[in-house]
Formats: C-alpha cells, sequence, structure tokens
C-alpha cells in the first residue's frame, strides 16, 4: 500500500460538489444585490454605454419595461442616476429627476426599492461634484452640501426609498440627515458612499453620464476622494458617515479595495455596500469578450470575494442576473 505522507489533507472538502456546498462559507444571494439604472432627459432611443456590455442608457419609457424585466428576475433594488438634459453651474434644475422617480413609484410602487444617487456631477459643466470658486481651483464644501440638502428633499419628496449621495463632501450626512428629518423623512435611507476612492474605474460610467471632470484648473476628483493610498482615511472617513446618521456604509470600487471592506466590517455593524463600479465591469467583461472566462462564473467569484470580505450588499451592473446565475452557481 502506498504510504500516505498528509493524512490531514484539505482535499478531502473538495472532492465534489456536495462537500464544497456544505462547507462554503459565503452562499450568495440575489436578495442582497442592487441594480444600477441611467436615465437621461430627452434621450429619443436607450443608448448603449462603451465597455458596459448588457447595460444602457434608458429613456423615460424604456425605463418602465426595463424595471419590468428586473422585477420579471426577482431583482427589486435599483439606484438610479438621473442624466439631466442642461448643465450649469450654479442653479440646478432637479425636475427631471423628481418626475423620473415619481413616474417609476406611480407605476411600481412598493415592489420596487429606488436608490438615488445624489451628486451634481452629472449636472456641473465642469463635470466635478459640487460647486466650484468663481476661478475654478477649488471645490466648496459647505455651499456644495447645501444644495445637496435640497436636492435630498426633492428626491425624497418624489418617492425615493434611499439617498445615495456619492460627493465626498465633508458633513455632508449630518446635514442630509438633519435637513431630511426636519422635513418629515425620517424614514428615508441614507446609503454614503463613505470610502469613496479617487479612481480611474469609473471611466465608463462618466461616459453614460457625461459627468468626467474637465476643468482646467481641477482635472481630477483627488481633493475629495480618498486616496488609493490611504486606507486609513476610508476607514476613518466610512466610521465618520455611521456617526452622522448613514444607515448603509458603501465601499467603491470594490474588487481592489476587498482590504478596506473588510477593514471596515471589522469596525462597525452596519451593514456594507460593495460598488462594483462600471470600470471593474468592462474589465471582467473584456474578458469574456475575448473568450478568456465564462460570464456568470467569472462575475460569481468576484461577488463571492465581495461578501467573503464583509459586504452584506451588492451594487453590481449585472445584478440583474444574480438569481439565475446563483441558482446554476456551481461550488
Ligand atoms: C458620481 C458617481 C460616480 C460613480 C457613481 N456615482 C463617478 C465619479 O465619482 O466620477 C461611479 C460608478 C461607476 O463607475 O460604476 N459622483
Amino acid at each position: 500500500m502506498e504510504k500516505i505522507l498528509y493524512p490531514s489533507t484539505q482535499r478531502r472538502l473538495r472532492t465534489d460538489q456536495h462537500i464544497r456546498e456544505l462547507t462554503a462559507t459565503v452562499k450568495l444571494s440575489h436578495k442582497s444585490f442592487i441594480q444600477p439604472v441611467f436615465i437621461e432627459e430627452g434621450l429619443a432611443q436607450p443608448r448603449d454605454i462603451a465597455g458596459l456590455s448588457h447595460v444602457q442608457v434608458h429613456t423615460t419609457e424604456s425605463v418602465q419595461d426595463y424595471i419590468e424585466f428586473l422585477l420579471s428576475e426577482d431583482i427589486t433594488k435599483i439606484i438610479l442616476f438621473p442624466i439631466p438634459a442642461n448643465k450649469t453651474t450654479h442653479h440646478f434644475d432637479f425636475g427631471f429627476a423628481a418626475a423620473i422617480i415619481k413616474k417609476i413609484k406611480v407605476s411600481f410602487g412598493n415592489s420596487i426599492w429606488l436608490a438615488a444617487d445624489l451628486c451634481l456631477c452629472s449636472y456641473t459643466i465642469h463635470g466635478h461634484c459640487g460647486i466650484l470658486t468663481d476661478d475654478h481651483s477649488e471645490l466648496i464644501n459647505n455651499k456644495t452640501v447645501q444644495v445637496l440638502c435640497n436636492y435630498a428633499v426633492t428626491l425624497s419628496q418624489a418617492g425615493a426609498d434611499c439617498i445615495a449621495p456619492s460627493d465626498m463632501m465633508d458633513g455632508r450626512i449630518g446635514a442630509i440627515r438633519q435637513t431630511l428629518d426636519a422635513f418629515q423623512f425620517d424614514s428615508v435611507t441614507i446609503m454614503s458612499y463613505a470610502a469613496k476612492f479617487s479612481s480611474q474605474f469609473y471611466g465608463p460610467f462618466r461616459d453614460a453620464c457625461h459627468s468626467a471632470p474637465n476643468s482646467k484648473k481641477l482635472q481630477n476628483r483627488k481633493t475629495y476622494q480618498v486616496s488609493p493610498a490611504n486606507g486609513n482615511d476610508a476607514v476613518v472617513s466610512a466610521l465618520r458617515d455611521a456617526q452622522e446618521g448613514a444607515d448603509i456604509l458603501m465601499i467603491k470600487p470594490a474588487a481592489l479595495y476587498t482590504d478596506i471592506i473588510s477593514r471596515i466590517h471589522q469596525s462597525t455593524s452596519k451593514p456594507i455596500a460593495a460598488y462594483h463600479v462600471s470600470g471593474e465591469y468592462a474589465a471582467i467583461e473584456s474578458l469574456v469578450r475575448n473568450g478568456l472566462a465564462d460570464r456568470a462564473s467569472v462575475h460569481l467569484e468576484v461577488w463571492t470575494a465581495l461578501q467573503r470580505s464583509g459586504a452584506n450588499i451588492i451594487i453590481s451592473y449585472a445584478a440583474c442576473n444574480a438569481k439565475k446565475w446563483i441558482e446554476q452557481n456551481e461550488y
């Protein structure tokens, strides 16, 4: 008989799908997923987005069918990105965002949970997430927070279940919470983009929303988004948002930042959302297009990693497939 060299083998637990299923420490559920949805004012036909295969920017009409489709796939949570037709620098018109949320809520009521992204980057001519000084050298924190508070009220009045501030100004979570409470929107949830890194992986999204920063003096978002080289800042910012009243803490991008997800998970008991952003999605979709990965399996692997690191909620451009992919998942 062959001598057994490694009696404490780990391979027994990998023998077949039964034992792998039994011993898995991560079990995904489509119930944890949020689908991002883009809608553009004045758009005549749904349009494709460079790099984001299977995702479109919707018209006010096509979004209705798209949400029907999501519900048929048992995906009931969405995060909405309204894209206004006109851009400005100061006096913003939130009418389109309000109208589309009202329309969706009238059609679908409480069968969907609707989070509205709260940011000014698709409203501003310069593409920054708020109000700049006259010489465009700086983003003014407090003036921006005031506008965001007004926008949050408008979105809540329209029927949003959740407000998701993605601007990264200081103090905005506390200010928005206070404002919403003062307007009796105390049941509206805040999902804070708590640890949002200054990342190259937002490219396809910015293309979709026409929101890339384009000011000569301020060419990127490094003065307000977290540096990828400063994990501590991400943790401090997330805990600060939790203290100011955020109900859910979001980390983004996701797959490159699982260390941050895990650190925040260990530092707070608040629910954690991981946003697998447009560039991350586009990167793995390009593997798939080149025949180098299986589409369902590669997304499932990413989602598994996000949940393993501590995320309870996953925001993914492929969320619409979550139920069928998870059901087919082979461990
Ligand atoms: C708006 C916002 C961005 C994303 C979500 N909200 C882009 C940015 O900060 O430039 C990125 C989402 C994605 O890339 O999927 N501030």
